[in-house]
């Protein structure tokens, strides 16, 4: 009995852990992203991602350019954790009660298709 046990419980681990995997990957549409952008997110980092919006010029920090290292290096989560509580000392305030989560997912996304993400490997 106990010769199957084993086995039993690695096979319930990797089905459950699976599972909880696959919820982490739920991801946003960057079609509706991309007019979540336009309305809130364009005139500050622009149309490109690059960080040169309208508004940008007056601001002392800049907006971040999408397209550099660093910021392609990082994670969904990390954007999320960005757009969700806003960035200290800067302009870039929090999102939360303006957008929905779904909202920020798909901006995410759209932000991905600007400037895809970098293979950290
Ligand atoms: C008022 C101007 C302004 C607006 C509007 C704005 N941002 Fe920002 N955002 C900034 C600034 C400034 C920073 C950079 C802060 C810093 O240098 O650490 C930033 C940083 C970020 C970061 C972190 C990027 C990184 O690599 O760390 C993300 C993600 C982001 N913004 C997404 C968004 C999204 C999505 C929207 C629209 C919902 C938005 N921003 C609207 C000014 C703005």
């Amino acid at each position: 009995m106990r010769r199957y046990l084993i086995p039993a419980g690695a096979v319930l681990c990797v089905v459950v852990m699976s599972g909880w995997i696959g919820a982490q990957e739920f991801r946003g549409n960057p079609d509706k992203g991309e007019a979540v952008y336009k309305a809130q997110c364009l005139r500050c980092h622009g149309r490109l991602g690059d960080g040169n919006g309208p508004d940008a010029q007056g601001l002392i920090v800049q907006p971040k350019d999408f397209h550099t290292l660093p910021s392609r290096g990082r994670t969904d989560f990390e954007l999320l954790i960005a757009i969700s509580n806003g960035v200290l000392f800067s302009p870039m305030h929090s999102w939360r009660g303006r957008l929905k989560d779904q909202e920020m997912l798909d901006v995410i996304q759209y932000i991905r298709a600007l400037a895809p993400e970098r293979a950290t490997s």
